[in-house]
């Protein structure tokens, strides 16, 4: 019921449309795209740069279906369907052109912590190793020292590959870019679509494409305020809490054993959901559902980082389970917090205290939800 007061929103009905996916003929509102339909219908797709609560950037191609008449395939997340339609969502042509991606994706990318990858290497019955062995991981800044234009060819002896040193620059979240299939969503977090904050961006050309930083800074002397929105979409584990990255390195990283339990932030009045994943009675990330309207998924620092408060009291040199505290947990949230606070703090200056920044504009810490990186 609507609540007395609230504005109801009047536009017009949407026409239903028909059209044929794999041979069933279906009906769904107009403007809804061809995954949706199939997945109204509970056939899923394969995707990978597509997500809900971001604008579809069609970059990884894995989820092409063959549309009759269109002279290529299209991409099911973001094509919308029409009158007449007729779908083909697992024909040959779709099936031979999604193997090829996947091929292609894992025997360049480490595809290890990307969930569904080996299920559709199997189903597509893909074989990377056929372009050879993976050539040896890039020495670190390699990657990112590479110039638009001045590529160099890889040795035909091995499959080329983005392997390289993870970058573990701070306390908060680590970036595997071995991981990376440049989906974009990272960026599209980051930017455009909730954050604002634009302190990432894809450099280079061709195969020497990268996501950075500007000039490739580490992340603490670059624009990020460590919201933690970009770890949220990644599809591959390319970015990773670091409280997961420490435990997957020590063998301690056991989803089966993890529960989630949904509560609200209590650090301002904002309230957003905060999902707390917690394994052996400790938590061990945070994150937060994208179909709740107040934060699409998204959060600041403080909800994202800032939870250790509730497993660790200063003095007794351990966490309540009894292993050992790592002090600079809480010192990097904090110096981070503050680093976003001046942030905040500079942009007042510049523009006046009435500037509330962009709908997303990251500077956490106001304690009155103002600009604390909320949709
Ligand atoms: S943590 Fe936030 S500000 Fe930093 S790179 Fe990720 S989305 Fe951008
Ligand atoms: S880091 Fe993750 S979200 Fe960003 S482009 Fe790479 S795979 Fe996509
Ligand atoms: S999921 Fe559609 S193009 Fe990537």
């Amino acid at each position: 019921m609507t609540a007395p007061g609230a504005l109801v929103q009047i536009s017009p009905p949407r026409r239903s449309v028909e059209l044929t996916i794999d041979g069933d003929t279906v009906a769904a509102p107009e403007g809804t795209t061809i995954l949706d339909a199939c997945r109204q219908r509970g056939q899923d797709i394969p995707t990978l740069c597509y997500l809900e609560t971001l604008h579809p950037v069609n970059a990884c191609r894995v989820c092409v279906v063959e549309v009759e008449n269109s002279r290529v395939l299209v991409p099911s997340c973001s094509r919308r369907i029409e009158p007449g339609m007729v779908v083909h969502t697992d024909s040959p042509r779709v099936r031979h052109s999604r193997k090829m991606v996947l091929e292609f994706l894992a025997s360049s990318v480490d595809l290890s912590t990307t969930p569904h990858a080996a299920e559709w290497i199997a189903s597509y019955e893909c074989h990377p190793e056929r372009y050879g062995p993976p050539a040896p991981p890039a020495a670190a800044g390699i990657r990112d020292a590479a110039h638009a234009g001045h590529h160099e060819p890889p040795d035909p002896a091995f499959a080329a590959t983005v392997h390289q040193p993870i970058k573990a620059d701070n306390e908060l979240y680590v970036r595997d870019y071995g991981k990376c299939i440049l989906c974009y969503k990272c960026v599209e977090a980051c930017g455009i679509d909730y954050q604002n904050t634009y302190a990432i961006a894809v450099a280079g050309r061709g195969f020497d494409a990268r996501i950075s930083t500007e000039f490739s800074v580490p992340l603490p002397g670059s624009a990020c305020v460590y919201c933690g929105n970009c770890i949220a979409v990644c599809p591959t584990g390319a970015l990773m809490f670091s409280s997961e990255h420490d435990r997957r390195a020590a063998g301690t990283w056991d989803e089966s054993r993890q529960s989630v339990v949904d509560t609200i932030c209590p650090y301002c009045g904002v309230g957003c959901t905060l999902s707390l994943h917690v394994q052996n009675n400790e938590i061990v990330k945070v994150t937060s559902p994208f179909d709740v309207s107040i934060t699409h998924g998204n959060l600041c620092i403080k909800g994202r980082f800032g939870w250790q408060y509730v497993q660790e009291r200063p003095g007794n040199g351990k966490r309540t389970n009894g292993v050992p505290r790592r002090p600079r947990d809480i010192e990097a949230a904090s110096n981070a917090a503050g680093k976003s606070r001046r942030k905040g703090h500079d942009i007042s200056q510049r523009d006046g205290p009435q500037h509330d920044g962009p709908p997303h504009a990251g500077t956490p810490g106001d304690g009155d939800g103002k600009g604390s990186g909320h949709p």
